[in-house]
């Protein structure tokens, strides 16, 4: 029954990113705009001098096209970057192929489910919107736990918060109003750079811990850091902005309404 889970998980994940992978970077203003890459850059370069006698070896899983891959390259670390869709895979390969010739790179094609490395072989482990995908994170977390050395750090970057505690009604109403700007912005955006659309997919099970039925669970994640002995970590919750052109809703939408995404910091 798990595996069947898993499987059919895995599955929704490999056809939807077959399709997203070649419009990625177009159709997610949310990460590709420029506040959410200056965010991301600056996060890193502080967890990069937080890491203890640092031997630049990182780990990024859903790698994706390399939104993040390609920023731990620029900080010198040689990177293992895992993805399960092999389209994504392709895409990254090409996009840093200087590093894969400088054996800087390394792309793994596979489930993260399904790979092991040796105890403590990273610095670093990374992932950015992921952690909704995964057929079962808390599983996937305490094993990748193993390959984290002492003194490294894991960064998690993920969709969570709004879903975490049910939204009262007000903020329902707010919610909704900026959804619809983001919409209407992101459609005229859409069609004005010609962009295609990807509105035919069915994100429900590949995006299976983003509903307000069933989410990412802050408790369960924190558990797992002091279950697998983490020196301390950090849970840091923001709102996104979610789109290429800025959305004035957004002001409301932060003041009333729980942050959506939510950055862990952790350091064994
Ligand atoms: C929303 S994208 C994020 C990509 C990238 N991290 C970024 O920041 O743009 C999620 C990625 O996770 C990958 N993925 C989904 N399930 C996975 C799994 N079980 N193992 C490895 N990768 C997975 C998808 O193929 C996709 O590339």
């Amino acid at each position: 029954m798990v595996e069947d889970f898993q499987a059919r998980v895995h599955k929704a994940n490999v056809q939807v990113h077959r399709v997203e992978a070649k419009y990625y970077e177009l159709i997610h203003g949310e990460i590709y705009s420029k506040g959410e890459q200056k965010r991301i850059n600056s996060a890193l370069k502080r967890i990069d001098k937080l890491i203890d006698t640092n031997q630049k070896e990182a780990l990024d899983f859903g790698a994706g096209t390399g939104n993040l891959t390609g920023k731990l390259l620029h900080l010198g670390y040689r990177v293992t970057a895992l993805d399960i869709s092999a389209e994504m895979c392709s895409l990254l390969k090409k996009k840093y192929k200087r590093y894969v010739d400088e054996k800087k790179l390394r792309v793994i094609n596979s489930p993260i489910e399904d790979v092991s490395f040796d105890k403590g072989e990273f610095d670093l482990i990374t992932c950015y919107s992921v952690l909704h995908h995964l057929p079962n994170y808390e599983t996937v977390l305490q094993k990748l736990s193993v390959f984290l050395r002492k003194g490294g750090v894991m960064y998690l970057d993920h969709e969570s918060a709004f879903y975490s505690d049910k939204p009262n009604k007000s903020e329902r109403f707010v919610r909704n109003i900026y959804f619809k700007c983001n919409w209407l912005l992101s459609t005229s955006y859409v069609k004005i750079k010609r962009i295609p659309s990807v509105d035919f997919l069915d994100y429900s099970l590949s995006d299976y811990w983003a509903s307000d039925e069933h989410h990412t669970d802050h408790a369960k994640i924190a558990s797992i850091f002091k279950k697998e002995n983490f020196g301390f970590f950090i849970r840091i919750d923001y709102h996104s902005t979610r789109t290429w052109l800025f959305n004035p809703t957004f002001y409301m939408y932060k003041y009333f309404c729980q942050p959506d995404m939510t950055l862990w910091i952790a350091k064994k």
